[in-house]
């Protein structure tokens, strides 16, 4: 074991200079184990991944299945994949109108992309407006919607013409003018510690864009597929976007992005000039299938109905320890705030210790993230929420 860590500090490229640095044997359900099986509650889903859980069989059938069929056979957008046509349906299905224009990609950060390129394809305009605190991705044109010093310091220059709005800030919005291209939004902020839209903001903002001309896009990445407990956090908050990016759960665990929007809107990018956006392996057949198994499961077994319960119970049970300041959720996206870094970090050591990933935000370093996969059941809830006390408890 000791040599296949050594082997990954020195050949993998590393993200940060204290990587967890535990090694994964087996994943299941709610759990993954070590070598040594240490079992360890997987309470984010590998960051909103996996909501049908680990090693989910119906989707792990579709992959296998699929594999046997066809892999990659062409760049994206030529053949007609059964796979990809298929999901794109279902996913148009569960979208409000006019949504049902599906272009599929890698990765969060490539539909991003996508999507701040088809705003401004769309209207001709170049200025687009984003959140302060929010997170869109890693690739230049993401991260240039990210409101970070740190980052445009290091790594810029960035794009130009992006101007920023504070969340649910309501004078903000009179940033937005004839000008903007788009806003990108999260309609319920992640990175920034889980920070709920607060009543009329998304309207307001939705109206703002109308009497603008701006394509309002929504970045739902992290907040699709069941997590705030309607399959789309647009549905909850009754607010349709002209664009949606969805990413993470969308591959059911495989590595998948899309960007939607009408047709309308859509079909600018196959002319003057064509090929506006392509990427050879957006839509892997494999990836499709996942996820649409994946999407079936999430209707199939009825998960949605659930999630507000699950989330409630953890509110409930976590609230109860006098360490823990305060609970911001969304269905099963929680943050868990102890209000300082030090507490934070010391409690992840107890979590790593004892079995549980949980994971920081990247711009809130004083809350824990809570976002398990929606299949977990009460009994495991129960004994997460037993594991952290545990923790609060020695902190
Ligand atoms: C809200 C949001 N948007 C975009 C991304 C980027 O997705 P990816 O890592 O697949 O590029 C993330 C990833 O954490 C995210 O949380």
């Amino acid at each position: 074991m000791q040599i296949l860590r050594q082997q990954f500090l020195r050949h993998i490229g590393q993200t940060s200079p204290s990587p967890m640095l535990v090694e994964i044997e087996r994943a299941e359900g709610s759990c993954f184990y070590t070598p040594e099986g240490k079992k360890y509650y997987d309470t984010i889903s590998g960051v909103s991944v996996s909501n049908v859980g680990h090693h989910n069989p119906a989707v792990t059938e579709a992959v296998c299945r699929q594999a046997q069929q066809y892999m990659h056979v062409m760049v994206y957008g030529e053949l007609v994949e059964r796979p990809q046509v298929r999901y794109a349906a279902l996913i148009a299905d569960y979208l409000p109108d006019p949504l049902e224009s599906v272009y599929f990609v890698n990765s969060g950060a490539e539909a991003v992309e996508g999507a701040l390129k088809l705003a401004k394809r769309f209207t001709g305009r170049r200025r687009m407006i984003a959140c302060r605190n929010a997170y869109h991705g890693s690739t230049h044109g993401a991260m240039s919607v990210m409101n970070s010093y740190e980052f445009s310091d290091a790594y810029g220059p960035m794009l130009p013409g992006v101007d920023w709005i504070t969340y649910n800030n309501l004078a903000d919005l009179d940033k937005i003018n004839e000008e903007t291209a788009c806003v990108l939004i999260e309609p319920v902020q992640g990175e920034a510690g889980v920070r709920l839209p607060e009543k009329g903001y998304l309207e307001a903002l939705r109206k703002k864009c109308d009497s603008t001309g701006t394509l309002l896009i929504f970045d739902e990445i992290q907040t699709g597929f069941g997590r705030t407990g309607e399959m789309f956090a647009m549905t909850k908050y009754g607010v349709t976007p002209d664009i949606v990016c969805l990413a993470k759960a969308l591959g059911g665990g495989m590595p998948l992005g899309a960007f939607v929007s009408s047709r309308h809107i859509m079909e600018c990018l196959s002319h003057d000039p064509a090929l506006g956006h392509i990427t050879t392996f957006g839509g892997h057949p494999v990836c499709c299938a996942a996820g649409l198994a994946a999407m079936e499961y999430i209707t199939e077994h009825r998960l949605l109905g659930d999630v507000e319960r699950k989330g409630a119970m953890f509110e409930t049970l976590l609230a109860s320890h006098s360490a823990v300041k305060e609970i911001r959720r969304s269905g099963l996206l929680m943050a868990v705030e102890l209000g300082s870094s030090e507490r934070l970090y010391h409690i992840m050591e107890l979590f790593k210790e004892r079995g549980i990933l949980s994971d920081w935000f990247l711009f809130c370093d004083t809350a824990f993230r809570i976002s398990p996969p929606l299949t977990m059941t009460d009994d495991e809830i129960r004994d997460v929420c037993g594991i952290i006390h545990g923790c609060l408890d020695d902190l």
